[in-house]
């Protein structure tokens, strides 16, 4: 967790700092807002997972974690990872957001290898990991307090989040005033302020309930087609998974590794009307099945 440890601090060391310089340059001016990929000629592949295997040594034994894993992920292509507890998801995305070394094989992000957790992606946990003693806003402020981010309005960046996930209105309560689902939103408008190139959810609305959840199911696959980001998304909810993706990477356990990659062929903008459809329901059942859940 040396990205945890790295921002712990430096939003510590942001306490004592001067209040950051809100004038900037129009938000158009953002890593990645507004760039047709097709214009730029980015690679048809995002991330690629390259044959990756991780072995955790212990004392007696050693686990194979993760076995020769291979997925490549497009721009702007949302990819959910199932599978039953313990068969690597979070290893996997561990080491796809560059805070764990794979024993062997690779991962390359926009053409380049990650060794090391990069300021592009974006990552969110199970739970919102809020600083209570900061507002929402200013717990949204934070990457961009953290890596002094300039050239673009800092306000209307925070202002459009907010709108996104419906939480105009609470920029001045406290986590501690907010509900579980709203403190998740609060953590998702972080994620969302600095304009990842890459996102990467590790069931970030596991903690909820499922009325809570649905609803920002609902939201996330409306901010995902409107923002366009890679995405990779851990659940166990096959569900959720279904609802949210472009594909479905199942996976089964020991060792961990990727039994199937399913299509999800449902059309966009996904509504919660989806859920009712038999389309939905046969993708679901298919993927029951490959994890031999009937
Ligand atoms: N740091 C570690 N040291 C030793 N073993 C580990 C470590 N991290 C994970 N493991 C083991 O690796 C396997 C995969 O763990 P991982 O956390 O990636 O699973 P998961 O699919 O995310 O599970 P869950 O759905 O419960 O979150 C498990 O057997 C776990 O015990
Ligand atoms: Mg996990």
């Amino acid at each position: 967790m040396r990205l945890a440890c790295h921002l712990w601090l430096l939003a510590i060391q942001s306490e004592f700092e001067p209040e950051p310089n809100l004038a900037h340059p129009p938000i158009s001016s953002l890593a990645g807002t507004d760039v047709d990929p097709a214009v730029v000629g980015r690679s048809p592949v995002a991330l690629e997972i390259d044959d990756v295997s991780r072995v955790f040594v212990g004392k007696s034994q050693s686990l194979v974690a993760l076995a020769n894993v291979t997925l490549d992920v497009g721009p702007g292509e949302f990819i959910s990872l199932v599978g039953p507890s313990g068969c690597g998801k979070t290893t996997l995305l561990n080491i796809v957001a560059g805070l764990m070394t794979a024993s062997s094989g690779e991962v390359r992000f926009e053409g380049s290898l990650m060794t090391d957790p990069r300021d592009e992606i974006g990552l969110m946990f199970q739970t919102p990991t809020l600083f209570p003693w900061r507002s929402a806003v200013r717990n949204i402020s934070l990457p961009l307090e953290i890596r002094k981010e300039t050239g673009f309005d800092w306000d209307s960046r925070i202002a459009e989040v907010l709108d996104l996930v419906g939480l105009r209105g609470f920029e001045d309560h406290y986590p501690r005033e907010l509900s579980g689902g709203m403190q998740q939103r609060v953590a998702l408008c972080r994620l969302l302020v600095s304009d990842p190139h890459l996102m990467l959810l590790d069931e970030p609305f596991g903690a909820l309930d499922e009325f809570t959840r649905e609803n920002l199911n609902a939201e996330l696959a409306r901010i995902s087609e409107h923002e366009n980001k890679t995405t990779l998304f851990v659940t166990h909810n096959i569900g959720e998974a279904v609802f949210l993706s472009d594909r479905v990477a199942v996976m089964g356990s020991r060792p961990g590794r990727i039994l199937e990659v399913v299509d999800v062929p449902l059309e966009r903008p996904r509504t919660p009307s989806v859920r009712s459809g038999q389309e939905y329901t046969d993708v679901t059942n298919y993927i029951r099945n490959i994890l031999g859940l009937g």
